[in-house]
């Protein structure tokens, strides 16, 4: 389990990307982003805005979350809920949405593929508008295979949590062999399990969003304990399927409507943070396409 860390004590002062073995290799990992002016202006919005955003505002936003209260029942049952759904939700969206739309600077054929998937919900939408836009709505996106797989490889990939944390309740053994006692922190990095060669085959470096298909064209059922993205068991997100609906909409809208070119002479490094960005930003170009 070399994607398993265990930490007694109180944590690490730094929690960094750990690099477990060749899977873990931070060195393939690109991402994160700003988009230059174009008419997907919710991109920028969203890192624009976390840039500008004040200090105090962020320091307030990080203070009302440390301070949560459970109920006996162990539900939230404060106020600060809804910064608890601020924090949870946006960040891990805006940079999942970067890393996407850097692969797919990358890999046109997978954007072709999108584009087929998209054409008969944009033909039928087109002949009853008049406007040179196609805006997708997520009952539209909703039965999408090859979309869903294009965001899942995405978020293996780069995980937008890249480290998972977990505090042991009692004395156990786990099923590898490995003794924890209660109290002790156990890490376990989401990114390098995403690039493990026994979980995902010799070709896990590859971006192929065709891995999530099975022989018929539906998605292949994947264990949320292999893809730990979204956590697994009584804490999985509960924003998962909200998260997917939303990102589905934005990669449909912008991919048929725009062409995605990287401006040359970037350095892509992922930025060792509790959220996975890009160290120095995207610069995307947006072109509408011409149909
Ligand atoms: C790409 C998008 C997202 C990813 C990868 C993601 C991932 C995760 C993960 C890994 C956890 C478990 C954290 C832990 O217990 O250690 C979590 C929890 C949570 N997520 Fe998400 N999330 C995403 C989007 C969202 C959205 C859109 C919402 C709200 C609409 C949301 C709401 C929450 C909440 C409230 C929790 C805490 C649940 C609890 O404590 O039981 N997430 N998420």
């Amino acid at each position: 389990m070399c994607y398993v860390s265990l930490w007694r004590g109180p944590w690490p002062p730094i929690l960094g990307l750990a690099s477990h073995g060749r899977s873990g290799c931070l060195g393939h990992g690109h991402g994160g982003g700003i988009f230059p002016a174009c008419d997907a202006n919710f991109l920028l919005e969203t890192d624009e805005a976390a840039k500008h955003r004040p200090r105090e505002k962020a320091q307030h936003i990080a203070h009302s979350a440390s301070k949560v209260r459970r109920g006996d029942d162990g539900q939230v049952e404060d106020q600060h809920m809804p910064y608890c759904y601020f924090l949870a939700a946006r960040d891990t969206i805006t940079a999942t949405l970067t890393w996407v739309f850097y692969n797919l600077s990358q890999k046109p054929n997978v954007v072709s593929t999108i584009r087929n998937e998209l054409s008969p919900i944009a033909s039928s939408k087109a002949a009853s508008s008049a406007s040179a836009m196609v805006i997708f709505e997520p009952e539209e996106t909703k039965s999408l295979v090859y979309l869903r797989a294009v965001l899942y490889e995405t978020l293996r990939l780069y995980p937008p949590g890249p480290i998972e944390c977990k505090t042991v309740a009692t004395d156990d053994i786990m099923p590898s062999g490995h003794k924890v006692r209660s109290g002790d922190t156990i890490f376990i990095s989401v990114h390098s399990m995403g690039r493990m060669e026994d979980l995902w085959g010799n070709d896990c470096l590859n971006y192929n969003p065709e891995r999530w298909l099975s022989d018929n064209g539906n998605l292949r059922y994947v264990p949320s304990h292999k893809f730990l993205v979204f956590n697994s068991g009584p804490k999985i997100c509960p924003g998962k399927e909200i998260a997917v609906m939303q990102m589905k909409t934005v990669i449909a809208s912008t991919m048929w409507n725009f062409d995605v070119e990287l401006m040359k002479g970037q350095s892509i490094q992922p930025k060792p943070s509790c959220i996975l960005k890009i160290k120095n930003g995207l610069i995307l170009k947006l072109k509408k396409r011409q149909m």
